[in-house]
């Protein structure tokens, strides 16, 4: 379903963004420890030089490692209190190697061999983030080139203290912290079910300018989404192309529903080719490194393969019970959605029945089947088939809309609500698409929307987004 949705953006070029991952975001620390930045140039360096000739660095400039094992940069910090402190490193590599370093703490060691990967060029300045553990008072950070390549150039060390700065009280993520599947529901710490409602992006290849502060802001604070769902695609202009670039913008994206207390679906977008098993060794290399750095927060699920289409559940399910250990390696306690046959309907849109799901389930645990609809196109078959597959097995809609499969033409409101009214009575979790301001009835922003910053109330919505966004932020129920 919704096959064709992705061409039309395709071939609509001035919306294509080259956002950088974090450049527009800017979100206020509410603790009393702020975060504090030392730039490199005004650290200790040993075997290093300040230079200034690469544009972009803040401060004065940067430190260019000499390229040698054990050249190091050294930063005095200071934390406020003991506890868990998050590092992140601004820096530059124009190559196309890695330039690890091992952090030390106070003369301990800290994280080994932190991964610096290539920026694209000298000019072009990312981010990479550790937690470590801090002393209060002054700490002494030193970061030491393990490669003969020695470090990358070092623009800035910002510190933040984690354990003063505790997930803002009352989101969604505060009330329900890590979830985990329990029978057929999705449950929250403490084994109670509860219903997650919230948005898809559109491609983020097409559409990362919808995401920014204000547009994250009025989804956590105006619409009181549960939950944003990450839409990477794959091919179509998507993670194939850039791999670190696109790496990059879903772990950012991950910060920013954190730091809102929203739970944050990174959804491996499969579509065309609809076979996961085409990108098996993407999807190993993009969630290990996703699930190795975000595996202690409470607030991830990951969804890895959208709608496989053209292709048999038995390889669906091959696909799922490969892919299912390498996160677990990771992460042993992540949630993982599963997409079905026939664009995630269970085979229904091939012209087959959910039990072929039944009789041959993924061998695996703590995961959910997805299921999409589109509510102008698939009316009372697909509706009691969803009905029915809720009260066998574990599923979460990350995908549906009021309009047709192609997320445009005409809204069904009298269908979706049957479709609302069901997923609340047995608390099926939901996702719309999506949270961007394309030309399609779906596309919840009016056009134009993404290049401002008025994003709250109903001014900017189209009529499938004011619907929607009423029942996003109608109120939760978790249970306590
Ligand atoms: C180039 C670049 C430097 C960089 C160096 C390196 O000389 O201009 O800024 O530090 O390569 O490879 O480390």
């Amino acid at each position: 379903m919704a096959r064709s949705r992705w061409v039309a953006a395709a071939l609509s070029p001035a919306l294509i963004t080259t956002a950088i991952a974090g450049a527009v975001f800017s979100v206020p620390q509410t603790a009393s420890a702020a975060p504090v930045t030392y730039q490199s140039e005004n650290a200790t360096i040993s075997q290093g030089v300040v230079e200034s000739n690469h544009a972009g660095f803040t401060g004065t400039g940067f430190v260019n490692f000499d390229n040698v094992t054990g050249s190091y940069v050294e930063y005095t910090v200071n934390a406020a209190q003991a506890g868990t402190h998050s590092l992140t490193f601004r820096y530059a590599n124009g190559t196309t190697a890695n330039r690890p370093v091992n952090v030390t703490i106070n003369g301990n060691p800290g994280v080994s061999n932190l991964a610096f990967p290539g920026t694209g060029a000298w000019t072009s300045w990312q981010s990479v983030t550790t937690n470590v553990t801090l002393a209060a008072g002054d700490n002494v950070i030193r970061t030491t080139a393990t490669t003969a390549n020695g470090g990358p150039n070092a623009d800035s060390l910002t510190v933040d203290s984690t354990t003063g700065n505790p997930p803002p009280t009352g989101t969604p993520v505060e009330i329900n912290g890590q979830l985990h599947v329990c029978g057929t529901k999705l449950c929250n710490e403490r084994n109670q079910p509860i219903q997650l409602r919230g948005m898809s992006t559109h491609g983020i290849q097409w559409y990362a300018q919808c995401i920014k502060t204000a547009s994250l802001d009025a989804l956590a604070n105006d619409w009181n989404a549960d939950i944003f769902r990450i839409s990477m695609y794959i091919q179509e202009g998507g993670y194939q192309t850039n791999p670190r670039k696109f790496t990059d913008l879903v772990h950012g994206y991950i910060e920013e529903a954190t730091k809102r207390g929203m739970y944050a679906l990174v959804d491996w977008h499969q579509l065309s080719p609809g076979d996961p098993n085409y990108n098996t060794a993407r999807a190993k290399t993009f969630f290990t490194e996703i699930a190795q750095r975000h595996k202690d927060k409470k607030n991830i699920i990951y969804d890895i393969a959208n709608e496989p289409n053209g292709v048999s559940w038995a390889n669906v399910k091959r696909y799922a019970e490969e892919m299912i250990p390498v996160i677990r390696a990771q992460d042993p306690d992540g949630v993982v959605f599963v997409g079905t046959h026939g664009w995630s309907t269970f085979g229904i849109s091939d012209g087959k029945s959910e039990t072929e799901v039944f009789n041959n389930p993924i061998n695996a645990t703590n995961f959910m089947y997805t299921f999409h609809f589109y509510a102008a196109s698939h009316k009372d078959s697909y509706l009691n088939a969803l009905s029915r597959i809720a009260d066998r097995v574990p599923v979460f809609v990350t995908e549906f809309g009021t309009q047709t499969s192609s997320g445009d033409g005409g809204n069904d409101f009298t269908m979706s609500q049957r479709y609302i009214d069901l997923m609340a009575s047995k608390k099926i979790g939901w996702t719309n698409w999506n949270f961007s301001d394309d030309e399609r009835s779906g596309a919840v922003f009016k056009e134009g929307t993404c290049s401002g910053n008025n994003f709250t109330g109903t001014g900017p919505l189209k009529p499938a987004g004011v619907w929607v966004r009423d029942r996003v932020r109608s109120p939760d129920n978790f249970p306590s």
